[in-house]
């Protein structure tokens, strides 16, 4: 049997849109066995326990690329702490999670990159997957079919806090609502806070990122669809968070602060309640490890 764990992401960071991305202590570990015939799955809804189910045709995906063909399959998901469809990269876990168990029945056939390359183009964009598979704070592009990625040194003093609405959005809906084109103006915008993103984390010069993490590409437009969204996340810099922004797709705000403010939690919570919003608060630090094996075959 294998066991795999993978954490959750969180994508865009700002103004990094489809290209920058972290991986977070927050995990769903998967289960795989290869069986004599049929497929089984455990420990998901009935609705996934079938052939569409994203782990299985990530697995099949890596399967049918080796020239592999599976006698039958049980996958079970024995750990889900990573809330679906709120933009942490639930499925990113699935698909990473799928492939990561497929390779390692085929006996670690396929390097690392080849793992990326096939989780992006499952995912159609890397800042999830990248993250997922990789750990820590990822930077990640697509050029001429191929995904070329770099990990950041991110300099220690920051904690994440994921405020998670309760109620999902699809990334689907979500993408829906962008315009198909933006202007010069807001590709600038993005593209020098992007890169300056990238340099504060980098330096530690986390004064910086309440500038950095602004975005023209698609917060203004995917805020629409989250009530409350503007209200929490100018609560959020009021209580002294060094940056925010919306995480993935949404709804998910995330907030980062420095780590060690105890206060800030706890105030939020407060200023939830008096808004009438049933929200969780996490607080998560990074990942480094990314996708691992935790159990070796039987
Ligand atoms: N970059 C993606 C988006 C992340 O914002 O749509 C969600 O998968």
């Amino acid at each position: 049997m294998i066991r795999v764990r993978v954490p959750a992401t969180s994508a865009n960071m700002g103004p990094g849109f489809d290209s920058l991305g972290i991986a977070l202590k927050l995990y769903n570990d998967f289960e795989f066995r290869e069986l004599e015939y049929g497929l089984k799955f455990n420990g998901m809804p009935k609705e996934f326990c079938n052939e569409e189910n994203i782990i299985y045709l990530a697995m099949k995906y890596c399967f049918d690329k080796a020239g592999y063909k599976i006698k039958g399959l049980e996958i079970s998901e024995i750990r889900q702490d990573v809330p679906v469809s709120r933009g942490l990269g639930s499925s990113s876990t699935c698909i990473v999670g799928g492939l990561v168990g497929a390779n390692e029945i085929l006996g670690k056939k396929f390097s690392e990159n080849e793992l990326l390359e096939m989780a992006v183009e499952i995912e159609g964009h890397p800042d999830n997957v990248a993250p997922a598979l990789l750990g820590g704070m990822v930077v990640a592009i697509v050029d001429e079919n191929k995904t070329f990625y770099d990990r950041i040194d991110v300099k220690k003093g920051i904690k994440f806090i994921s405020i998670i609405p309760n109620f999902r959005l699809s990334t689907e809906k979500a993408r829906r609502v962008l315009p198909k084109e933006i202007s010069l103006k807001d590709g600038v915008y993005n593209v020098s806070r992007a890169a300056l993103m990238v340099a504060c984390f980098s330096s530690g010069r986390y004064e910086l990122i309440k500038h950095a993490c602004k975005d023209a590409f698609h917060q203004n437009y995917r805020k629409e669809l989250i009530p409350g969204f503007e209200e929490v996340y100018n609560k959020s810099y009021e209580l002294g968070a060094l940056g925010c922004y919306l995480s993935g797709a949404g709804p998910t705000i995330m907030a980062i602060i420095n780590e060690k403010d105890e206060r800030f939690s706890n105030e939020l919570k407060k200023f939830l309640l008096i808004k009438g919003l049933e929200w969780d608060i996490l607080e998560l630090s990074i990942d480094d490890a990314g996708a691992t094996i935790i159990e070796g075959e039987d």
